[in-house]
C-alpha cells in the first residue's frame, strides 16, 4: 500500500483545521478522482483528485470523504472499495475498510457499495453541506439525489440541510501555505526535474528529435521515483518555442536552432514546473544570446519581489520593466519605456504573466487578490518565476533576425521568513554554465568515440 512522504499526522492536522473553520452543525463532502478511459478497456493513469489527496493521502478511485465536526462515533468517515481478492488479483490490492482505519487514519469506514444508504443518514440533521460543486457533475447529481431522498421524508421528520458552501473557497486557501513538509516534497521534486533538464542538454545534437529530449526527462523522472510528470512535457525547437503549450514534441532539432524545454515531474502529488532555453548544438548565437540575456535578467530581478510583504504582482511588474527595456535596447521596441508599459507594448512579445502558485496542482488553488488587491506574499506559500521572449516567426516589425526565437526560464520558489528559497538551482541557466555544461557532455562523448 502506497505511503506518501506527508507524514500520517499531517493529515489529520489538515482534517482538524478545516474542520474548526466549518460552521456549527455542517458536514463537508469529497469525492475521489474518477477514472477515466482512455480508449476501450484501456484506461489513464489514475492520478488522485488534489482536495481528496490533501485531506486523506487515500490513493485509491471510488472513494468518498465525509467530515463532521462533532460526530460522536467519529468524525472522519471514508467510503471505499471493499477488499475483494478476485479483483485484486488482477488490479492491485485495495485498502478495504480495515486499511481505510488502520493505515489511513479513519476514524470509521464503509464500502462505497453501501454509499446509498449510509451518506443520506448522515447528512440529515445538519444544516450546511460543505462540498466543491460545479466541478464533477456526476457526483454533483448524486449528492442531489441524496439530498432530495432525506427532503422526501421531509414529513416523517427529517431535517434536509438548507444552505451549502462552496468547501474550495476554505480549503483552497490552507493549500496555499506549504508546511514543511510539502516543502520538503516539492524541494525532491524541483530536483529531480533538475537533473532532468541536465540530462536533457547533456544529449542534445542537431539530428536528434524532441522526443529523443523527452525520452531523457521521462527517464530521469522515472528514476527519481515520479510517476508521471505533473504536466504535458514541453519540447520546443526553434520556432515551436513560441507556441505557448506546444505539445507534438515531434520535430527534428536543427543546428542553430534554440530548444525550449518546460517539463517538471510530480512527487506524491506535487508538482515542479521548469523550463530552460538552450541551443541544440551547445553554442548561442548573438541574437539568441541577446534575447536569451533579457530574459534571464528578468528571471533574476523577480526574486528581489518575492518576500513576505511584497505583493503578487511585484515580481511580473518587475519582469516586465526589465524585458520592455531590454527589447528596447536592441531595437525591438521604440519609445520611452514607462510609456511603452504603460501601452502594454511589450505583450506582442511577453503575453503572459510571470508566475502562478505552485503545489499539488502545477497551476495552483489560492486566490491571487484579496478584497480587490494583489495578494501580500506570506511565508509557505509556492509560486514559479517564468518571463519569456517570443518573437513571432511572422513578424513584420522586426529584423529577420529575430524572427522565431523563444526564450522562457522558469523556476519554482518558495516565501520563507525574510525571503524565498528557489527550489530549483539545480540546473543551470547562465549562457555561459550551459554552453560549458553542453560542451562538457560532448567532450565526454568524444573520448568515448
Ligand atoms: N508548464 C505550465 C506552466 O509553465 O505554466
Ligand atoms: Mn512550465
Ligand atoms: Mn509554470
Amino acid at each position: 500500500m502506497s505511503a506518501t512522504r506527508i507524514p500520517k499526522s499531517e493529515y489529520a492536522r489538515r482534517r482538524k483545521a478545516l474542520m474548526a473553520q466549518m460552521e456549527p452543525n455542517s458536514i463537508a463532502i469529497l469525492p475521489a478522482a474518477p477514472m477515466y478511459i482512455r480508449n476501450r478497456d484501456v484506461e489513464h493513469v489514475y492520478r488522485q483528485d488534489s482536495d481528496f489527496q490533501y485531506l486523506s493521502g487515500f490513493p485509491e478511485p471510488e472513494a468518498v470523504i465525509a467530515l463532521i465536526p462533532g460526530r460522536e462515533h467519529g468524525e472522519y468517515v471514508l467510503f471505499c472499495r471493499e477488499r475483494d481478492p478476485e479483483r485484486e488479483l488482477w488490479d492491485g490490492l485495495r485498502a478495504g475498510q480495515e486499511g481505510a482505519v488502520g493505515q489511513y487514519g479513519a476514524d470509521d469506514a464503509f464500502p462505497i457499495g453501501d454509499i446509498d444508504d449510509i451518506l443520506p443518514g448522515l447528512i440529515e440533521g445538519r444544516s450546511r453541506v460543505y462540498y466543491a460543486i460545479g466541478s464533477n457533475a456526476e457526483f454533483d447529481h448524486r449528492l442531489m439525489e441524496w439530498i432530495n431522498s432525506i427532503r422526501a421524508k421531509a414529513r416523517q421528520g427529517a431535517q434536509p440541510p438548507n444552505e451549502f458552501v462552496a468547501l474550495d473557497h476554505l480549503l483552497h486557501d490552507m493549500r496555499l501555505y506549504k508546511s514543511a513538509a510539502e516543502v520538503k516534497v516539492m524541494r525532491e521534486a524541483a530536483q529531480i526535474s533538475a537533473r532532468a533538464h541536465v540530462r536533457a542538454m547533456q544529449a542534445s545534437r542537431p539530428g536528434l528529435h524532441e522526443y529523443h529530449l523527452e525520452a531523457e526527462l521521462d527517464y530521469e523522472f522515472r528514476k527519481g521515483g515520479a510517476r508521471m510528470p505533473a504536466y504535458g512535457s514541453i519540447v520546443a525547437a526553434g520556432r515551436n518555442a513560441c507556441i505557448l503549450h506546444y505539445r507534438e514534441n515531434d520535430a527534428p532539432l536543427k543546428d542553430g536552432d534554440l530548444v525550449l524545454i518546460d517539463a517538471g515531474c510530480e512527487i506524491d502529488c506535487y508538482a515542479s514546473d521548469i523550463t530552460r532555453t538552450f541551443p541544440v548544438n551547445g553554442r548561442f548565437s548573438p541574437e539568441q544570446r541577446a534575447i536569451y540575456e533579457i530574459v534571464l535578467e528578468a528571471n533574476l530581478a523577480a526574486f528581489e519581489y518575492i518576500a513576505p510583504g511584497r505583493h503578487w504582482n511585484e515580481a511580473h511588474e518587475a519582469t516586465v520593466r526589465v524585458i520592455t527595456a531590454g527589447l528596447v535596447r536592441l531595437g525591438l521596441l521604440e519609445g520611452e519605456v514607462g510609456q511603452l508599459i504603460a501601452e502594454e507594448a511589450y505583450k506582442p512579445f511577453y503575453m503572459h504573466r510571470a508566475g502562478h502558485w505552485l503545489g499539488m496542482d502545477v497551476h495552483d488553488v489560492g486566490d491571487y487578490r484579496v478584497g480587490g488587491q494583489w495578494r501580500v506574499l506570506e511565508p509557505g506559500m509556492a509560486m514559479t518565476v517564468e518571463p519569456g521572449v517570443y518573437i513571432a516567426p511572422d513578424n513584420q516589425q522586426v529584423a529577420r533576425k529575430w524572427r522565431g526565437i523563444g526564450v522562457r526560464i522558469e523556476d519554482d520558489v518558495v516565501v520563507t521568513r525574510d525571503g524565498c528559497e528557489i527550489l530549483t538551482g539545480g540546473v543551470p541557466k547562465q549562457a555561459d554554465e550551459i554552453e560549458a555544461l553542453m560542451a562538457a557532455a560532448r567532450a565526454r562523448e568524444g573520448e568515448v568515440a
